[in-house]
């Protein structure tokens, strides 16, 4: 992704935490890309956020070693303009919780449901009862780690109303698909296989090393970065019918390292023409090619 469009829109060089100037951003231009484009529409409008946060987060500052403030995701969505008709905050963390009321009532102009619990839970139950024939919705999913389930992933795939931006945590998963494979337990395994929805991975990620171990014993080797990610891709369009190629977000403002994050794009809506606006804002938020 373009580093000017995130140093511009906050007027701030980032270092530590750029992936959330990254993620933020993004959100905010689809947010308003996706009300504007639907608000002669006859659909009532949702923005889903999994991970709501408190409304605003602490990044460091590049060279400083101090922190800012910015918009999180909940406050960008209750900015978006055009508004939203019914946005929903899934929050875990009561705390957090506090912070979004407090947030909510400095907007009552907003229809806001405030959802305690677990995001899993949260989005099924709402991707199996809201009338997806009349309504259109962007969700976001922005975890920490490992909290989203495949399942979920089918639910949200199900509504063929839902476009989806979710933080994939890529860091996370070759955590626990270890380097050396003799590390890889049935915790780690189920793990994957829970987020992945299969085990297939095991397959795809790990190959026969063609020269067997130090000792001479043969060995699995993990395969490239590139081939675990194409795995993750490669199963998202098995449910959704649209996945645009992540942007790969890493702990610097360059790809040196190994990546953090992968920040994809997918569309439930089977509709072409939907799918085709829908890509479109996005890919150019994700400088695509
Ligand atoms: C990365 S932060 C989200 C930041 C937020 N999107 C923002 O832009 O400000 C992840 C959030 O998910 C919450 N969380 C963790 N596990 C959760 C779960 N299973 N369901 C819902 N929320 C959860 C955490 O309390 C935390 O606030």
């Amino acid at each position: 992704m373009d580093q000017d469009m995130f140093d511009n829109e906050y007027n701030t060089n980032a270092f530590g935490g750029i992936w959330t100037y990254q993620k933020l951003v993004a959100l905010k231009k689809y947010l308003s890309a996706f009300t504007t484009a639907l608000k002669e529409k006859p659909f009532k409008l949702i923005y889903l956020d999994g991970f709501a946060g408190t409304g605003s987060c602490d990044i460091k500052i590049k060279g400083e070693g101090e922190r800012k403030i910015i918009e999180g995701s909940a406050t960008i969505a209750l900015n978006t303009k055009p508004p939203f008709d019914h946005y929903y905050f899934i929050e875990l963390a009561s705390r957090k919780q506090s912070a979004l009321r407090r947030l909510v009532k400095e907007n009552t102009d907003r229809n806001v449901d405030i959802l305690d619990g677990d995001c899993n839970q949260a989005l099924i139950k709402i991707c199996e009862t809201e009338e997806w024939k009349r309504a259109r919705a962007v969700l976001f999913l922005d975890p920490y780690g490992f909290q989203v389930d495949w399942t979920t992933l089918k639910a949200i795939a199900n509504t063929k109303a839902i476009d989806m931006w979710y933080l994939f945590p890529y860091s996370g998963l070759y955590r626990q698909a270890p380097k050396d494979v003799d590390a890889l337990d049935s915790d780690k395994e189920a793990a994957i296989n829970r987020i992945l929805g299969t085990d297939e991975w095991r397959q795809q990620f790990y190959r026969p090393s063609p020269q067997g171990d130090m000792f001479g014993k043969e060995g699995e080797v993990r395969g490239s970065h590139q081939d675990m990610l194409d795995f993750v891709t490669n199963r998202l369009k098995q449910i959704f019918p649209c996945v645009l190629d992540p942007a790969v977000l890493y702990q610097g403002n360059n790809s040196s390292g190994a990546p953090l994050f992968a920040l994809y794009f997918a569309v439930s809506n089977p509709n072409q023409q939907a799918r085709t606006v829908a890509t479109r804002i996005a890919k150019h938020i994700l400088r695509a090619p």
